[in-house]
């Protein structure tokens, strides 16, 4: 069984083929550079990037997988949450691609996309915990299936990608954020400012990163002459310390919720064993080696997909799509793209949905 899948829900025009052997045939990515100057992804630019450049992207990936589509059993893409210009292209892409060689058409959310891709390369059985942290999305769930989520908790204001992204912006360090908060986060002192740490004491598995933003902001205008953002110069180690404060403090908010969520997890589905992090906040290795310890402080395994699998790519969608497709899940050609659409949205409110009592 072989799937190829499209990416292209926000700045990455992405494909790939794999099979149910788990293996990646091959695989094509273009992350788009025309967004770097305006510190944060155009919507429109996105969107006539990924159609001037979608076609290619499929066809390179086939040439590496050495087959062609006529070899391929289903076709799969990313179908939203995200920019919709850009999921318009690939589902677009996806859809004639699947009428022309009369094979399925699978419809992806691409934050399962992002949810199941540790399964293409560890073997995690269901039920897992997840926490999905990504430019757009910051969220706790337990993966109880294919198509089957439960929340335990999400964010009500940033996404812990998104707060990384303002951050850096502040710092003038450009975008994405991330990576560069990280890279210089690793010679600062991370105990030189004190951040607050929102929703702490919340009693759910919620997240806010507003307010530790602003605080970090704060710090910022204090080296501005006229309290002014744009006007503030930090040496280079003061600008290493707030990343090193800022990063160790997203993360500690990040790890304590887990704390719930672990206990509430382990007490509901007693045979699971994995905790899991995806998305592009995946990447950060601070935050993945804690994620670890946090696991083993509770006797479960720490699983994570390789790096260039955390941010958005091809390989994840196809793989979500082989995993639909193999339990039948596929999708009508006329399938409206989502700008939104939550991962559980089917699931029954149970006790733990939206908020898990402490
Ligand atoms: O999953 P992704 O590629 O796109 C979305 O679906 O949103 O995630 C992109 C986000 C950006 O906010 C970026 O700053 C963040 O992931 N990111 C990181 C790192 N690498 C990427 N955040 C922290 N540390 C990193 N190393
Ligand atoms: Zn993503």
């Amino acid at each position: 069984m072989i799937v190829l899948g499209i990416e292209s829900s926000c700045d990455d025009t992405g494909a790939a083929v794999v099979n149910d052997e788990k293996e990646i045939l091959g695989e094509a990515l273009q992350s788009q550079e025309e967004h770097k100057r305006y510190g944060g992804v155009v919507p429109e630019i996105a969107a006539r990037a990924h159609l001037e450049h979608v076609d290619e992207i499929v066809n390179t990936c086939l040439e590496r997988a050495h087959i062609s589509l006529k070899d391929v059993d289903a076709v799969a893409a990313s179908a939203g949450p995200g920019l919709i210009g850009g999921v318009v292209v690939g589902v677009m892409t996806a859809k004639a691609l699947a009428l022309a060689l009369d094979k399925p058409f699978v419809a992806i959310n691409h934050l399962e996309g992002h949810a199941l891709c540790a399964r293409l390369v560890h073997p995690i059985e269901f039920p897992y915990l997840l926490l999905l942290v990504s430019g757009g999305h910051c969220q706790i769930l337990v993966v109880k299936d294919v198509g089957a989520y439960e929340r335990l908790g999400t964010t009500i204001d940033d996404a812990a990608g998104e707060a990384f992204d303002k951050v850096a912006k502040m710092l003038g360090l450009g975008y994405p954020g991330g990576p560069m908060i990280e890279k210089l986060a690793a010679s600062g002192d991370d105990s030189r400012f004190s951040l607050p740490r929102p929703l702490l004491n919340s009693g759910d598995c919620n997240l806010s990163f507003s307010g530790l933003k602003t605080a970090v902001r704060k710090i910022i205008e204090s080296y501005s002459p006229d309290g002014e953002i744009e006007h503030a110069i930090l040496p280079k180690q003061d600008v290493a310390d707030v990343c090193a404060c800022f990063q160790m403090t997203a993360t500690d908010c990040l790890v304590r919720k887990l704390e719930k969520a672990i206990a509430y997890f382990q007490q509901k589905y007693p045979a699971g064993r994995h905790l899991v992090v995806s998305g592009g906040v995946a990447s950060n290795t601070y935050l993945r080696g804690k994620l670890k310890q946090l696991a083993e402080k509770y006797g479960m395994e720490f699983a994570a997909p390789p790096i260039r699998f955390c941010t958005d790519n091809g390989v994840m969608v196809a793989w979500a799509g082989l995993e639909r497709f193999r339990k039948g899940f596929i999708s009508p050609l006329d399938f409206k793209p989502r700008p939104r659409w939550p991962l559980d949205e089917n699931a029954p409110k149970a006790a733990g949905a939206g908020g898990v009592k402490a």
